[in-house]
């Protein structure tokens, strides 16, 4: 290849990174923010060598056999890659690259928030303090969960899973979890393996999804498995709203076998759930993860290394 490679950043990324990809490719930057159409996807694949896209661009299997030829690489600004139809990709010769690792922390954060707001009553009280209704006090008002000592269940013990169990030790929590092969003992630090989600379920005071989205993952948290968790459970979801039936979520948290939720992804993106508007008891983020500066950054320098990696003839480090 002559000059430098095209590339398309379909949405506006962080600062440094964006000074970064003008600087070594031949970018189009899409500083409007607004989102592609899978008609942008199909004609702009005409006009690049590279793209790289958030989860917010779905490239479908019906979208990759669209794509033009000259369309090499997909490097994603994101570790999910459930938008994107691997195969499908892989069939047309498209590299496709994620970003982990950088974001881990910074997940575990907000899964923390989450777990520590559900169960301590953060979206109501603020409503109430804020709305200038707070107008009584008494022992037995907004009486919470305790998240210190109680029993958490973590369902996919990857990168973002065990961070999140770091974090998780600081408040003495007896850690279970489930992943689809065993942590070497050195990387479990006392968390107690279950070779099932079923067995993790019954030990789980606290859940926190931290599990891809798949064809098997997809509806995971359905009615039976959340009955399955001990009365008065907190589920937190952090990875992908895929993961969790939200109606039959919507069901345990009325009859109060759900004592609440915290949520960060929803079926529906952008947008959420409106049933779970109501229920004061489901603590809601609009998928903010891992939005820290230090780990916008880190994304986008990552999917930048993996771009760099390729086109300079050697292997991206985060190739999938
Ligand atoms: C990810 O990286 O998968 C996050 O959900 C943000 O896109």
């Amino acid at each position: 290849m002559t000059g430098k490679p095209k590339l398309w950043v379909t949405r506006r990324l962080s600062d440094a990174t964006l000074e970064r990809a003008a600087r070594d490719y031949d970018a189009i930057i899409n500083f409007d923010d607004g989102l592609s159409s899978d008609d942008d996807l199909v004609a702009m694949s005409a006009k690049v060598d590279a793209i790289i896209p958030c989860h917010s661009e779905r490239f479908t299997a019906e979208i990759a056999r669209k794509l033009d030829p000259r369309l090499k690489i997909i490097a994603n600004h994101s570790v999910g890659v459930d938008h994107c139809d691997l195969p499908a990709l892989k069939a047309r010769g498209i590299v496709v690259t994620n970003t982990p690792d950088v974001l881990s922390d910074a997940t575990a954060e907000i899964a923390m928030l989450l777990m520590l707001g559900a169960a301590r009553h953060a979206a109501e009280g603020d409503h109430l303090v804020r709305s200038g209704n707070w107008n009584f006090w008494s022992p037995s008002f907004m009486v919470g969960k305790q998240v210190t000592g109680a029993r958490l269940g973590i369902v996919g013990m990857g990168r973002v899973g065990q961070a999140f169990a770091r974090k998780a030790r600081g408040f003495d929590m007896d850690i279970h979890y489930y992943n689809r092969t065993r942590l070497p003992p050195h990387q479990e630090h006392g968390a107690t393996y279950h070779a099932s989600v079923e067995s993790l379920l019954e030990k789980a005071d606290f859940l926190s999804l931290h599990c891809p989205a798949t064809p098997q993952t997809t509806g995971l948290m359905n009615a039976e498995r959340l009955a399955l968790l001990p009365a008065g459970a907190v589920v937190v979801n952090t990875a992908r709203g895929a993961l969790v039936d939200e109606s039959a979520l919507l069901a345990a948290i009325e009859s109060g076998h759900i004592a609440a939720a915290g949520l960060d992804c929803f079926v529906t993106e952008p947008g959420g759930n409106p049933s779970f508007s109501a229920h004061r008891n489901i603590f809601m983020l609009p998928h903010i993860g891992s939005a820290t500066v230090r780990t916008r950054d880190a994304m986008g320098f990552r999917a930048l290394d993996n771009l760099d990696a390729f086109f300079n003839g050697r292997t991206p480090k985060d190739l999938l």
